[in-house]
């Protein structure tokens, strides 16, 4: 059951408009659905085919209010279809009533209820699970939705129409897909502002929470404001109807959902007080609303004409979302951060069994295709796109985009198109980056010949990218690279400029040059590729002490990190470089905290075995682990003077403020923290522990202590705290087996998902625990495979109940062929054991087995 990119044809029908009514109850939901419907080419008469999944019951049907001839009506797998026979010529009402269960949708999509509150969710395909439907982004029609229910608070998409006792209307006039349907039903309260648009609309804004949790909100409307306002200034998008309403709701398979003018968030993504939430929290709260409410451009009113186009809304939607983020906090700091979470997720997807493109050209569950390819790779390709045609390039081909397709479902191929347009630029090769799966590796090699004149430095890239499942041949990608010289006096003699390379193999030369610089490469990140040069560690050191360009220069201490992390894990000897440079740097008070405390923190053990298997040794995790450990402790050992100082010094004094400065002294601090408590017994953390009231540094404090075997009292402390807090539970539930020492990672997480507060259904929490020993390196990877069963058991059971939640979390495996025989054979016992489930959903089924091929 595969779709195809190239099979894609128009709907034979057009849909104008969509009216529904809702009759609430939450066994026996009644759904009326009236659709005014055309058929495209009357010449040529088709089966109108709509899409209607298992648990939809059709009670009744009529076409122009006459019930057809039940011949003419088939119901087969998760479709309905009506002969053409049956169908008139010219436009015609279907009206159809159904019934569906939202108490029995454990799987969170479509209509479910949570926490006695009816919601929905329907992208990609959630809507067929509430009435017969062309289910498809690129039938658009304006809805008009009629709520039945004594439920207090009653929201639809668009705006309000009509209100009484018992029953809401609500009508959006921007013709939409069902993706972007949502209805939302309970007894909420909301916190209210509003905006106007600078054309003067009054927009009405509600986050709308469960009785109680107002106090918590406000960040959340925070975020909305500025959002608006950034996307009036930066993108000239102003907003379109008269009210914009999120809600938060407990039970959310993924983050959030920007359906139109309804955004639907996981309450994770909303909720936060200093107490309990943390400054990554309230990071991700304000990118994530900004998010979603950039949709309503690039998503909304631009939509994809069919799944394979996700990354055209989701990769330029993430792209806007950092942009903003950049602008509201750090830039420096988000770059670095955003290419950290890439290499972690992206890098590691794109060098495994999963690896597609970020225009997949097939898939067989759309579900498993939301993935950091087409989210956070997409982004960058968009970065790549700017950079190459410059900011202003990238402004009018914006602003062409916006005009040519406002209302449209449109393609990578539209997106491309405006910025030839805009740009004259010739993007046929700059296409695979959409097309083609795979990381490409970049090697740079520098030949330097000195003259009297001035000497001459040559640099030679070479680029290959490795075969992924489905595509082995890969051509040359144009890669930005953004590089500027350093003069062996530290001071920078050439400014960042970007090379253009397209072939494979390309030279660049620099002449008139008074002495060798040293270059500093892919300033900015500025291709998502592999780098690989030979520099010695001396060097790395100086460009982590000179380098202009704040990602190069951390990247700088990242390799310089990563060489000591590698030769200890391999029993050979570590420079001193590493531990003497990242002390020169963590004592320059004029750098920013934020930056200091992003060199200072270890590569992580996951990112040790990924450098070691690209070059081409098998992880140890053990060794790992313990070779970590051991710089750790020598860092925090040589610099114990300096670190003690700055652990004072980054104390932040007054009231909790979210915002990026004290958010950096803390991260700074805590950081530090994590050093401290190799050798002081735990006595900083456990003070800070009792002493703090945010959360930040509560669960830094808490992890710092756990990673020591530790932190027994804190564990219960916090719990007796926040035992009615799910979103601090969560974080009860996840840090333990991720903080656990590796051999008892396993069992931590098994004891605790005995416990009766273990409410595994419940995404948030599945989440919190079966990803907290995923992210335990070598706890997840211990030898005996004893956390490969525990997560195989867990998906198992999970995936007949929510199986969109079970194939995401089937990720754990993805690396699975890295590692030795004896880990291999159990990593692919445990795959085996899922995909011999009887009834394994298509999901969980598509993963374990494109998993199960690389072996
Ligand atoms: N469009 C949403 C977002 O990125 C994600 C929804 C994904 N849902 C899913 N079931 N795959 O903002
Ligand atoms: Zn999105």
């Amino acid at each position: 059951n595969v779709q195809f990119l190239a099979d894609y044809r128009p709907y034979p029908f057009v849909l104008s408009s969509t009216r529904m009514t809702f009759r609430l109850s939450a066994t026996d939901t009644r759904v009326l659905t009236a659709l005014s419907l055309a058929p495209r080419h009357p010449d040529r008469p088709e089966d109108l085919v709509l899409d209607g999944g298992k648990g939809v019951r059709l009670l009744s049907l009529t076409i122009d209010g006459a019930v057809p001839d039940p011949a003419h009506v088939r119901r087969e797998g998760e479709t309905l279809t009506i002969t053409a026979a049956a169908l008139p010529r010219h436009s015609f009402l279907l009206e159809t009533e159904v019934g569906i269960d939202p108490s029995a949708n454990t799987a969170f999509e479509g209509l479910y209820i949570s926490n006695e509150m009816f919601c929905t969710q329907c992208e990609a395909e959630g809507f067929r699970h509430i009435t017969f439907y062309p289910d498809r982004p690129d039938v658009m029609a304006t809805f008009h939705v009629t709520i039945d229910s004594d439920l207090p608070v009653l929201l639809s998409n668009g705006n309000p129409v009509g209100q009484s006792q018992g029953r809401a209307e609500w009508h959006d006039p921007w013709p939409k897909p069902s993706y972007l349907f949502a209805l939302v039903a309970g007894d909420l309260v909301a916190v209210s502002d509003s905006f106007t648009t600078r054309s003067g609309r009054k927009v009405a804004l509600n986050v709308w929470v469960r009785p109680g949790d107002q106090d918590r909100a406000g960040f959340a409307m925070e975020s909305l404001i500025k959002s608006m306002k950034w996307d009036e200034d930066v993108y000239g998008r102003e907003y379109d109807l008269d009210v914009f309403n999120i809600v938060a709701v407990d039970d959310f398979n993924m983050g959030a959902m920007e359906n139109k003018g309804l955004n639907i968030f996981n309450s994770k993504l909303v909720l936060a007080s200093p107490e309990t939430a943390t400054d990554g929290d309230y990071e991700r709260i304000e990118a994530v609303i900004a998010h979603e409410y950039f949709h309503n451009w690039t998503g909304n009113r631009i939509t994809c004409r069919d799944w394979f186009q996700l990354c055209l809304k989701e990769g330029l939607t993430v792209f806007r979302d950092q942009q903003f983020t950049s602008d509201m906090r750090s830039a420096a700091v988000k770059r670095i951060e955003d290419v950290q979470a890439l290499r972690a997720r992206q890098f590691r997807e794109d060098q495994g069994p999963l690896a597609h493109p970020p225009r997949p050209d097939r898939y067989e569950e759309i579900n498993n295709f939301y993935t950091a390819t087409v989210y956070e790779k997409g982004a960058e390709v968009i970065g790549m796109l700017k950079r190459l045609v410059g900011d202003d390039g990238y402004r009018r081909a914006l602003d062409l985009y916006f005009n040519r397709h406002d209302g449209d479902a449109a393609t990578i191929e539209d997106w491309l198109k405006v910025f030839e347009d805009a740009t004259g630029r010739d993007l046929t090769q700059f296409k695979r980056w959409y097309t083609d799966a795979g990381t490409p590796r970049l090697t740079m090699a520098e030949d330097w010949q000195p003259a009297e004149a001035g000497g001459t430095l040559a640099l030679t890239f070479t680029q290959e990218t490795p075969a992924t499942p489905r595509q082995t041949e890969k051509l040359p990608r144009v890669i930005p690279i953004a590089l500027g010289l350093i003069g062996p006096n530290g001071d920078e003699v050439a400014p960042t400029q970007v090379l253009e390379m397209t072939e494979a193999k390309q030279s660049f030369t620099f002449d008139g040059l008074g002495a060798r610089p040293v270059v500093s490469v892919l300033r900015g990140f500025s291709a998502p590729v592999i780098l690989s040069r030979r520099l010695d560690d001396a060097t790395r050191a100086f460009l982590l002490a000179h380098d202009t360009d704040p990602f190069a220069r951390w990247e700088a201490g990242r390799d310089l990190a990563l060489s000591a992390l590698i030769a200890a894990s391999q029993g050979q000897p570590v420079t001193r470089d590493y531990v003497e440079a990242i002390g020169r740097l963590i004592a320059d008070d004029s750098a920013d905290p934020a930056f200091r405390a992003l060199c200072l923190s270890l590569p992580g053990e996951e990112e040790i075995a990924t450098r070691l298997f690209n070059q081409g040794i098998t992880p140890d995790p053990d060794a790992i682990h313990a070779a970590r450990e051991s710089l750790a402790r020598d860092l925090a050992e040589t610099h114990l003077d300096l670190l003690s100082r700055l652990y004072t010094a980054m104390t932040v004094e007054g009231p909790y403020r979210p915002d990026a400065a004290d958010a950096a002294r803390r991260s700074l601090r805590n950081a530090v923290l994590a050093l401290l408590t190799r050798i002081d017994g735990g006595e900083r953390a456990e003070v800070l522990f009792g002493v703090t009231g945010n959360m930040t540094e509560r669960i830094a404090a808490l992890t710092a202590l756990l990673r020591r075997g530790r932190g027994q009292a804190e564990l219960t402390a916090l719990h007796d705290l926040f035992a009615d807090n799910r979103l601090v539970m969560d974080k009860w539930f996840s840090v333990q087996p991720m903080a656990a020492p590796p051999a008892q990672a396993a069992q931590v997480a098994r004891s605790l998902s005995q416990r009766k507060d273990f409410d595994w259904k419940n995404p948030n929490r599945f989440r919190a625990l079966i990803g907290g020993l995923s992210a335990n390196h070598a706890g997840f990877h211990a030898a005996d495979g004893s956390g490969y069963d525990f997560v195989a058991d867990w998906l198992m059971r999970m995936d007949p109940v929510n199986p969109q939640i079970a194939a995401r979390m089937s990720t754990a495996f993805e690396t699975w062929t890295r590692y030795d025989a004896g880990r291999r054979a159990k990593a692919l016992a445990a795959l085996e054991r899922i995909a011999a489930v009887q009834g394994l959903s298509k999901n969980t089924r598509e993963m374990v087995s494109r998993m199960i091929a690389a072996g």
